[in-house]
């Protein structure tokens, strides 16, 4: 070590080493003037107590390059600095020694174990009744009966060597497996990892008072096989994904997320809402249509179109198929659709996504009262048949325990009216001034607003210039629209609908007023040409009302694999 250091004019013989406390380091320095230590017990811990320290010192005047010898003081400080850490960093490499000597100790042993449990083979009993294949939720219906389940490991907790606890889920339902003795010392039942795959026979016995597990029951297991295994270590999926992770990860890892009781219990309540949805309309006698995502048409104006290259023409991804539900109304009746619409959102908010599921309707020769109707009917006709099924009303209340439904009237609020409650509820711009009428109300505001009010609101009648070219004039201010926005607690904005224009004329003027050709609109147009009639719709945001239902904070989690700014993967 000695000769690696650099000897400078105060010591030909004694190894010199230097520190500066400002810029030195203890942890890449080497003594030199280059490259000084941090503190001088960290010099007499690399090179002995007989070092020539050096200290920095701005000021100092023996040494051309600033450095001064160590006080006395200071030196025996250091000397019994070093002793100590030492003494701790032999400690701790005895201990690490000691660790190791017992980690592989553990790791033999545990080998050793690993090879006898080889030698365990399992063999299914000929002797017990064959096992009829069931899927975990008809598992009340076959308790006491031998079943055959299979699915993935969800949870595991092993009791000591001869009793283990496995939560299968197969998507279905969540069923609690008990293997004891052998069943738990096999090779698999030792290496066994979350989510492995496993098939399990036994019989479903009834809890007995005081015990819990899902469905209040758990299948005593007789024989089982390990179908296919999940990784453990860093690979083991409580270690890729977590509750705790970053966003992004969590959406990279979707796919494994999608596995939690969280995200899929929300995506079955979404499968009940959207069934719900379908169960409404069917009874209401609205016929389903499927329209066309590629269009060469705009609906809510132009600056969130998605463009694709269509055969060499300009076609865009749909934002809506409003008007196309519009021309089924003569042959089909009321109409509705659950499609996907898709918006360049330029608003990055937790309620915004570049591809969501609409719920779009319809309906020839209604008032603008009937519109409202029809809308409040469908909000608690679907949320009453989502509660009906049990399984989701147990899911919404778990993921949002102070869910009430909406009562019915909702409230009228029309636009000017809203504005008003925003001053005089002093809710502002940002830049301090109120909103006046005629200006949109952003997200905030609205949020603020409706979360003040704190239930379903109709916000009535906007001003023409902020909403789409198709929307009917009121008769009584033709500055006003016969439009109207849903707003829910916690979400704001989930519907958006209105009357129609009706009159060919009134249209030509709204398409030259927008700025649109006309031309690419034909078959919209021969709507009010060949026979004409007073009608109305509304679109719904599928994801923004499972959000509102559950209590979710962002849309985003209410998807399947969400799409937003910047992804569109996995
Ligand atoms: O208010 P919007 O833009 O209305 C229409 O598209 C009409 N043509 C619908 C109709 O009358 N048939 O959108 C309707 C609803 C909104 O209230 C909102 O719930 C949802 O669609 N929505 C979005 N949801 C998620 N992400 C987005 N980027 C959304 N944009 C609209």
């Amino acid at each position: 070590m000695a000769d690696t250091l650099p000897v400078d004019s105060l010591s030909i013989a004694a190894v010199v080493a230097h520190v500066d406390e400002i810029n030195g380091s203890d942890e890449t320095g080497n003594g030199s003037v280059e490259s000084p230590y941090q503190s001088p017990s960290k010099a007499i811990q690399a090179h002995g107590e007989t070092v020539k320290i050096l200290v920095w010192k701005a000021a100092a005047a023996e040494d051309p390059a600033g450095y001064s010898p160590i006080s006395g003081a200071a030196l025996k400080k250091a000397v019994k600095k070093a002793a100590e850490a030492d003494k701790k960093a032999k400690k701790q490499a005895d201990q690490a020694a000691e660790q190791a000597a017992k980690d592989k100790a553990a790791a033999d042993d545990r080998e050793r174990v690993l090879e006898a449990a080889k030698k365990i083979v399992l063999k299914e009993d000929p002797s017990l009744p064959p096992a009829t294949k069931i899927k975990i939720r008809n598992g009340v219906e076959n308790r006491g009966k031998r079943v055959k389940v299979s699915g993935w490991v969800h949870r595991l907790r092993v009791q000591g060597k001869s009793m283990a606890f496995i939560i299968l889920r197969d998507g279905s339902g969540f069923l609690q497996c008990v293997l004891t003795d052998t069943l738990c010392q096999t090779y698999d039942a030792l290496t066994l990892n979350l989510e492995s795959t496993v098939t399990i026979y036994g019989v479903i016995n009834e809890l007995p008072a005081g015990k819990t597990a899902p469905d209040n029951h758990e299948l005593t297991v007789d024989y089982w096989e390990c179908i296919g295994k999940a990784p453990g270590g860093d690979d083991a999926i409580s270690n890729k994904v977590t509750e705790a992770s970053d966003p992004a990860v969590k959406y990279d890892l979707r796919h494994l997320v999608l596995r939690e009781e969280k995200a899929s219990g929300i995506l079955k309540v979404r499968s009940q809402v959207m069934k719900a949805f379908r169960d409404h309309f069917d009874n209401r006698g609205f016929c389903e249509v499927t329209p066309p995502a590629m269009v060469q048409t705009s609906v809510e104006g132009g600056s969130t179109l998605f463009e694709l290259n269509y055969y060499n023409e300009k076609a865009y991804l749909t934002q809506s198929s409003q008007l196309y539900l519009e021309t089924c109304l003569p042959s089909l009746g009321d109409v509705y659709c659950l499609a996907e619409s898709f918006r360049a959102e330029k608003s990055h908010t937790r309620r915004h996504l570049s591809e969501y599921t609409h719920c779009e309707a319809e309906m020839a020769f209604i008032t603008f009262d009937d519109l409202l109707v029809q809308l409040e009917d469908m909000v608690c006709d679907v949320i009453d048949r989502v509660l009906a099924h049990k399984p989701s009303a147990d899911i919404v209340y778990k993921l949002n325990p102070d869910f009430k439904k909406p009562e019915r009237p909702f409230m009228r609020m029309d636009y000017t009216a809203a504005i008003k409650y925003l001053e005089d509820n002093n809710i502002k711009k940002e830049d301090g001034t109120f909103y006046k009428v005629g200006e949109d109300i952003p997200e905030a505001p609205e949020r603020a607003m409706t979360d003040k009010i704190n239930r379903p609101i109709f916000l009535c009648r906007f001003p023409a210039e902020i909403k789409a070219f198709y929307m009917k004039r009121c008769p009584e201010n033709r500055d006003l629209t016969e439009s109207v926005d849903v707003l829910m607690p916690g979400v704001g904005e989930i519907v958006g609908g209105s009357m129609r224009i009706s009159d060919l004329e009134e249209l030509m003027a709204a398409y030259k007023r927008e700025g649109l050709d006309p031309s690419p609109y034909y078959w919209f147009t021969e709507q009010r040409k060949y026979g004409t009639s007073e009608h109305g719709g509304f679109g719904l945001g599928v994801e923004r009302f499972i959000a509102w239902l559950l209590n979710l904070h962002t849309v985003r989690d209410a998807c399947l694999y969400p799409r937003f700014t910047g992804r569109a993967f996995p």
